[in-house]
């Protein structure tokens, strides 16, 4: 088996760490012990800032933020040479920040849904790339890329979200296998929905349809799991039976037509409102 991975002493950055998911990460690296490099939206400082307070009361350990908008020219490189000059190596990257946009992909804003790619694609990849030159040369290191389920089948109604979270996830497996032998690993945490800013966003419902079915989990559970899983060095990460079930085996064996279909009509907007 596997040794699991000590996160006692690293230098960990997780970008959205703010609210959320990359909230409750960040409380879970602190409990192992991380040296915490925490992004943000600067429009968020001041929440972070807060934050950081408590988990420095809580744990004990030294955190440093970074307000960078990601979506800005040279954002992820910006936010990427900060930490590296004040940690002096990094050792775990968590690519979290992200953002939402609910709607039909011809009706809505062409510049919302550019930014949405820049967030969810671009700078996951810029950072990526950076991280692991560094980390292989120092023949140590480890990626943690927050991706979604929405990685694993097209996502009607939010078409640009769920093809960020693809190709997030094709590009995290991939690179983990080119990286066989060299000490450093991709992992990625795909979560269903989650109770999150992230839902809450302009024009996202109040409900879907698929709620029913999956539930919204809480980001804390989310987060306590996937960090276990990254410990374990698992490459794809599902939480939750029923959604690894979904996702992982009936995805693949149902035609690709007919999921798409089924997107459609479980995440369409249910009743008034949202
Ligand atoms: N919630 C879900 O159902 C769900 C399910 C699967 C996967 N995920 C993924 O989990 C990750 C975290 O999302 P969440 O649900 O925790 O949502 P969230 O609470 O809204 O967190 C997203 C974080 O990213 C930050 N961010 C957004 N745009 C940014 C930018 N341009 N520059 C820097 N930071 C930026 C946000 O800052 P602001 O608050 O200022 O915007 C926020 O702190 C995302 O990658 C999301 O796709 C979420």
């Amino acid at each position: 088996m596997m040794k699991k991975y000590s996160i006692a002493g690293k230098a960990v950055l997780i970008t959205g760490a703010s609210s959320g998911i990359g909230k409750a990460l960040s409380e879970c690296f602190a409990q192992e012990g991380a040296r915490l490099f925490l992004g943000c939206h600067p429009s968020e400082k001041k929440a972070l800032e807060e934050w950081m307070k408590d988990l420095r009361a809580r744990f004990g350990k030294p955190v440093k933020g970074f307000a960078v908008d990601l979506a800005a020219d040279g954002g992820p490189e910006r936010l990427y040479r900060m930490v590296v000059k004040a940690a002096g190596k990094l050792d775990v990257l968590v690519n979290n920040a992200g953002i939402m946009v609910y709607g039909n992909f011809h009706e809505l804003g062409l510049e919302r849904q550019r930014r949405l790619l820049r967030v969810n694609g671009e700078a996951y990849l810029t950072l990526m790339r950076l991280a692991l030159a560094d980390m292989v040369a120092t023949g140590g290191g480890r990626v943690l890329t927050v991706s979604s389920v929405s990685a694993f089948q097209p996502s009607a109604h939010h078409a640009v979200y769920g093809a960020t979270k693809a190709f997030v996830q094709s590009l995290s497996e991939a690179v983990n296998q080119e990286l066989r032998g060299t000490g450093v690993m991709v992992c990625t945490l795909c979560p269903s929905y989650t109770d999150t800013p992230l839902l809450k966003a302009e024009g996202f419902p109040k409900r879907l349809r698929w709620y029913w079915i999956s539930g919204l989990a809480d980001p804390e559970t989310i987060a306590h799991k996937g960090v276990g899983a990254f410990k374990r060095g698992k490459a794809v990460y599902i939480p939750g039976l029923r959604n690894w079930l979904i996702h992982a085996v009936l995805q693949r064996i149902i035609p690709r037509r007919l999921a798409g279909a089924l997107s459609w009509v479980v995440l369409r907007q249910t009743g008034q409102g949202g």
